[in-house]
């Protein structure tokens, strides 16, 4: 099938790349010249397992194909995919002025039928907008031409993005349109071999599926958050009790991890939309605003733990911090508590010593040149002369380290766990002021 993708940022290259895998004929538009020139010569944006190969292989047997030139890319596809981003606007509600551009610039250029699937996440009632616009270019070019606006959200998860696409756990479809409906079996047919992945309903409960499980996700990480604090004051360990709640196959173990709160591109924007959404209609969304506030408050806590261990006084110190990103596998930051940290301690006067395995250019581009930042090569090179330890991310490298080092390469022996990655007990036979999320020990100590 001939397939223009539109917006070859994250969503949109996994998807045009794997589309293209399965032996689709995939044009992909972006408006930024030089980064079509770099993926034209295999330079890929981002970092993503599989990925760099795959858009390599299907670009050279002529798969895959880049451009910028909008009326080549809606001529190219029956099938007119929207993947551009949908950043939050300054109240937090998603910003379509993207995804409408591009619906214009489809209308402007179409000479046939078309079906124009929304990817980018956006809100409840987006396709008709987008519905709209098609058809008001379309009476002003003075032409009727058949259209449908199709719902597909993507779920796919940074760092497993290319898997996740390939083997999708459901594909969600909405549209009431029968001809779509077809197109759309034989679009995702490769992906739905053994049993069926595909769910279709209308329009607007398929966009809201989007935002219902990203928010229940959420819910449940902020959950764990806040009976984490709990844990820590009522000197119990939240380890020991996830492990309680989680064998209750009505809970499950998956993402229940306390830690020091969600970060990306996904869980904090699509939260803060859904509750301006709620808002536009007049709703109080109690649930996601304290899923969002327990959130905040998760981010203060590694700043939190290192005042409340050096008395305030953090004017001076040199602080290492292990992992930036926002999870691993991955080099994005957006939303970070690395970066909360960071601020925080850079406004205490403290300096910071990091390292990333692969955020550290993310970082750079973030931060620029300031003298309190020192991205450093290795994880052993962020401990040199340093105050503390920090873990902001569960990079599997920071799972085992040399205790002996780290204790011999701080001034302090300090560690502040913001992913429970180790023994609380252990830490403590060291030697080690030890502060992680919820876990009794820490906080038996501190008293
Ligand atoms: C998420 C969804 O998982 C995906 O389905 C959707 O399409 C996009 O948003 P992603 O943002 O890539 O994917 O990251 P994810 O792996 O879900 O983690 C999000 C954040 O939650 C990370 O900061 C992670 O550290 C945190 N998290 C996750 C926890 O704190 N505890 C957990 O148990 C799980």
């Amino acid at each position: 099938m001939k397939i223009t993708v539109f917006g070859i940022g994250y969503v949109g290259l996994v998807q045009a790349a794997v589309l293209a895998s399965v032996g689709h004929d995939v044009m992909c538009v972006d408006i930024d010249e030089n980064k079509i020139a770099n993926l034209k010569k295999g330079i890929i944006p981002i970092y993503e397992p599989g990925l760099t190969p795959l858009v390599e292989e299907t670009y050279q047997n002529g798969q895959l194909h880049f451009t910028t030139d909008a009326q080549r890319g809606v001529d190219h596809g029956t099938i007119q995919f929207i993947a551009v981003g949908t950043p939050p606007d300054e109240d937090g509600s998603a910003d379509l002025k993207y995804v409408l551009a591009v619906a214009e610039t489809i209308a402007q250029h179409m000479s046939n039928e078309k079906i124009i699937i929304d990817k980018s996440t956006v809100p409840v009632g987006t396709a008709d907008k987008v519905s709209a616009k098609v058809k008001q270019v379309l009476n002003a070019r003075n032409i009727e031409l058949d259209f449908d606006v199709v719902s597909n959200p993507e779920f796919l998860k940074e760092g497993a993005a290319v898997s996740d696409c390939m083997k999708p756990d459901r594909i969600i479809i909405g549209t009431e349109n029968e001809r779509s409906r077809a197109m759309m079996h034989e679009l995702y047919a490769p992906f739905n071999r053994n049993h069926d992945r595909m769910i279709f309903m209308d329009v607007r409960s398929a966009e809201l599926t989007k935002y219902a499980a990203n928010c229940m996700l959420a819910t449940k990480i902020s959950f764990m958050n806040e009976m984490s604090n709990l844990a820590e004051l009522l000197g119990a360990d939240i380890e020991a009790v996830r492990h309680g709640i989680g064998s209750d196959s009505r809970i499950g173990y998956q993402f229940i991890y306390p830690g020091c709160g969600y970060g990306g591109s996904c869980f904090p924007k699509d939260v803060q939309a859904l509750i301006r959404t709620a808002n536009g209609i007049d709703y109080q969304p109690a649930l996601l605003e304290a899923v969002e506030s327990v959130n905040y408050r998760q981010k203060q806590k590694l700043f939190t733990h290192l005042t409340n261990h050096f008395n305030g006084e953090l004017a001076g110190k040199t602080i290492a911090v292990w992992g930036l990103s926002f999870k691993p596998q991955t080099d994005d930051m957006r939303e970070a508590s690395s970066i909360v940290l960071m601020q925080a301690l850079w406004q205490a006067g403290a300096n910071v010593q990091a390292y990333d395995p692969e955020a550290m250019e993310e970082c750079q581009r973030i931060f620029g040149n300031r003298k309190d930042l020192a991205l450093v090569g290795t994880k052993e090179s962020a401990l040199k002369s340093a105050d503390a330890l920090v873990v902001c991310t569960e990079w599997s490298q920071f799972r085992a380290p040399d205790f002996e080092l780290i204790a011999n390469s701080l001034s302090h022996k300090v560690i502040v766990d913001g992913r429970n990655l180790y023994d609380p007990q252990l830490l403590k036979e060291r030697g080690f002021a030890y502060y992680a999320i919820g876990r009794g020990d820490s906080v038996k100590r501190e008293n």
